[in-house]
Parts: C-alpha cells; sequence; structure tokens
C-alpha cells in the first residue's frame, strides 16, 4: 500500500509541528536515560534548513523510517540511518533528507552490522508486521543494535486494551490541488485491524480517488512488554499518549 501513497503521504500525514514535537521528546529522553558511551551533549544544528550537515555525535537508527518525516528533524541532533522496507517511501525520504542513509530492510530480519547509540520505531509502525511471532524477531534485531546503555523508543500501535474502532477524516485543499480522506478503522479478529483508505487527491484541478485497505496485528500491554523483556533488553518508563504521540516504551540494554 506505501507503493502507492508514498507520493501524497507527506501531504495527508505529516503534520510538521507533531513530528518536530515528537523529535524533541526523543532527545530530551535521550538526554535523561543514555548511558552508552559517547558525549552525552547532543548537538544542535544552529540552522533551521533540513539540508545541513549531521553535527550530532550520536548515531541513531530510525526504524520504518517511512518518508523520513522524523528523520528530517532527528538529522539536526543525530547521525542518522533510516530503515524501510518500501522503496518508493524511501526515494522520497532520500529526496528530502539529504544527510541520512536510507536501507531498505525488513524491521523484522535485519543486520547492518552496526550498534546505534539510539533506536526508534515510531508512529505505531510496528502494528504493521504479521505476529506476535514477528514482533518478536523485531525486539531481538533492535536489542542486536543497540549499543549497551543506549536507548530504544517503541511506540505501540494501540494495544488490545486501548483500541476502539474509528472512522478519522480529513480534508485540506492548497489552491488548485489538496485531499480529502477518509478511513475505517475496524477490528476482524481478536488481534487483526482493518484499515480502509479512501483518498481523493487533486493534483492542478485533476481529482482521482484511490482505495486501499492495510491490516494492522493488535497486541496486548503484556505482549509488548514481554517481547521487549524476552531480548534482555530492560524497560525505564511507560510513557502515554498525553506523554509522548501514541505513548512509548523506553527501553535500554
Ligand atoms: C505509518 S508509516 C510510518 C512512517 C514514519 N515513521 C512516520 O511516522 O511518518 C509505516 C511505515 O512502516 C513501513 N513498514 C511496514 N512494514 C515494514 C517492515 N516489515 N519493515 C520495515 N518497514 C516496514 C512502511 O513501508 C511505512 O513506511
Amino acid at each position: 500500500m506505501y507503493e502507492t501513497i508514498s507520493k501524497y503521504y507527506d501531504a495527508m500525514y505529516v503534520d510538521d509541528d507533531s513530528y518536530r514535537s515528537e523529535v524533541e521528546k526523543v532527545v530530551a529522553l535521550v538526554e535523561q536515560h543514555k548511558k552508552s558511551e559517547g558525549t552525552t551533549t547532543i548537538g544542535k544544528s544552529t540552522t533551521s534548513t533540513h539540508s545541513h550537515a549531521p553535527c550530532g555525535t550520536l548515531t541513531l537508527l530510525d526504524i520504518a523510517c517511512g518518508t523520513g518525516a522524523q528523520a528530517a528533524y532527528l538529522q539536526e541532533y543525530f547521525t542518522v540511518t533510516g530503515i524501510d522496507i518500501c522503496d518508493e517511501m524511501l526515494e522520497v525520504a532520500k529526496r528530502k533528507v539529504r544527510n541520512a542513509s536510507f536501507i531498505n530492510a525488513d524491521m523484522c530480519n535485519f543486520n547492518l552490522h552496526n550498534q546505534f547509540d539510539v533506536i526508534v520505531n515510531l508512529y505505531g509502525s510496528i502494528g504493521q508486521v504479521e505476529s506476535l511471532e514477528h514482533m518478536q524477531m523485531a525486539m531481538n534485531c533492535v536489542s542486536k543494535h543497540l549499543k549497551p546503555g543506549g536507548i530504544f523508543i517503541l511506540t505501540p500501535w494501540s494495544t488490545k486494551e486501548s483500541f476502539r474502532e474509528a472512522l478519522v477524516g480529513r480534508a485540506k485543499t492548497y489552491e488548485l490541488s489538496g485531499f480529502c480522506r477518509m478511513e475505517t478503522v475496524k477490528l476482524v479478529s481478536p488481534s487483526k485491524i482493518k484499515i480502509d483508505y479512501h483518498h481523493l487527491i487533486s493534483d492542478n484541478l485533476d481529482v482521482k480517488y484511490y482505495q486501499h485497505s492495510n491490516y494492522i496485528t493488535l497486541f496486548s500491554e503484556s505482549e509488548y512488554v514481554s517481547s521487549i523483556l524476552n531480548t534482555g533488553m530492560q524497560i525505564i518508563k511507560r510513557l502515554a499518549p498525553d506523554e509522548f504521540r501514541m505513548g512509548a516504551f523506553i527501553c535500554t540494554v
């Protein structure tokens, strides 16, 4: 599905304020909890554009980075590597975020032969994995790639306990272009959610209709906790959605 929506993902889903504030929270959590070697003062660029050289001395792996919406801000603080399974999303990220590296890799099965000070898996992307076994494989990969004392931040999609069926609708126009999106989010089995996306996209007064469907795996709070702890990682904090977008597990190894 992400192959087709990559071109208009940013216009429809990326709200710069919430992405910037999410990245600022990542930085604050790393400053507070990181114990891996290396400087504890995170580099901060003096420019606000997205085209400067990375100044962070800490390395960060952004898992399921998509179009680089977080990486665009993360690169101001860290040396960023982003991985995603969708080439089209990565192409957008490469064009937009010039000072990060982007690699096609499956979050459930990757080996970058490297360890990072910080690893993030944000915006509920973990819900894209097929099963509990796949989530465990993804957590095993994280723990292998995290430096001792490093920080891993995971936002769950929604948990079995907190999930509610929903209808999401948004629209925006920019002169002759714009979008209108409506999405139904339904429980189709105890651990599967189906999202049906209905998108109207106008490009210079040419309006097209796209329909996509996507399945999300729903995990319970205890399945998240045990998948993390089974790897030998520890959970330092569990943040609620009002403290971090979609909530977060803050972990270390
Ligand atoms: C909701 S988007 C989030 C992208 C970005 N982090 C953001 O917040 O805008 C989910 C991303 O997960 C990626 N994805 C899905 N399954 C994956 C997998 N097994 N391994 C790596 N990336 C995956 C998709 O290609 C998509 O870019």
